[in-house]
């Protein structure tokens, strides 16, 4: 990817922005993501089968992986599936013996989804669960599973809230929480917003600033999937509220 130079004496138009940050994301990960064939089959495969390309990017799929390995997570709840990209990512930073629980919607993503883990080698570890998250993580909760030590909340953004309030109930003290997609081209910082999926992480920004015992904080990105975010969390033990 060329770098496109911006013309002088005036700012970058959107465009040339976004192939900047795109440029970036290609040189950091030709230098610190090998190719790998089973993640190149996923998107491949995904596409093919008409999935929207709205799954994390290389560069964030790998820090997913890197949180999730930091903290030695046996136990991972994901809660959008997609075509498994970020699947693939978490189920990979897995320390023996673990699982990872996946929720998806729509049973031809789930599909593709099963495939796309059996390829990449992580298929006994991955067990994606079909329907409307709500009531997977209702069910789920219904099992009183042990505490899950990392959660990625990455479907529907309207129910953000619900999802995270799951996470902390289906976690423990030190369970680490990802959101993603909290930015959305800088559109959350407008209180007005009507956009559903903004209101979602109002909603659930509301819920963390008024929660004691979850510490968080929200970070914002660039790449190739241009100006979003991210929120990180932190399950307490009560001992700093
Ligand atoms: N985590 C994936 C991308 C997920 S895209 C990755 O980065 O590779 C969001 C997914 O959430 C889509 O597959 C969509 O079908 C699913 N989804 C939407 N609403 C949902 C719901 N109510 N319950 C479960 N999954 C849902
Ligand atoms: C959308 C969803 C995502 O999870 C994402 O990372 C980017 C876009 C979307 O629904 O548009
Ligand atoms: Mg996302």
């Amino acid at each position: 990817m060329t770098m496109t130079p911006t013309g002088p004496g005036r700012p970058p138009t959107p465009e040339e922005n976004q192939a900047t940050w795109t440029a970036v994301d290609d040189y950091f990960c030709q230098a610190l993501i090998p190719g790998d064939e089973a993640m190149d089959e996923a998107q491949r495969s995904s596409a093919a089968a008409g999935l929207p390309a709205i799954s994390v990017s290389a560069a964030q799929g790998k820090l997913l992986h890197l949180l999730a390995r930091s903290i030695g997570a046996r136990r991972i709840l994901e809660v959008g599936t997609l075509g498994g990209y970020s699947t693939i990512w978490l189920a990979r930073a897995i320390r023996s013996p673990g699982v990872l629980i996946t929720l998806e919607l729509d049973p031809r993503h789930a599909q593709v989804a099963r495939g796309n883990v059996d390829r990449a080698g992580v298929g006994d570890l991955v067990d994606i669960r079909i329907g409307p998250a709500a009531e997977s993580l209702a069910a789920l909760a219904g099992t009183r599973p042990q505490p899950f030590d990392f959660v990625f909340i990455d479907a529907d953004k309207t129910s953000n809230a619900l999802y995270f309030d799951y996470a902390v109930r289906l976690g423990r003290p030190g369970t680490v929480i990802v959101v993603d997609n909290v930015v959305r081209s800088g559109r959350v910082a407008d209180s007005t917003s009507r956009d559903q999926a903004v209101r979602g992480v109002h909603d659930l920004v509301s819920t963390l600033a008024a929660s004691k015992g979850v510490d968080a904080t929200a970070i914002q990105t660039v790449g190739t999937k241009g100006y979003d975010g991210f929120i990180l969390a932190l399950v307490g033990d009560g001992s700093r509220d």
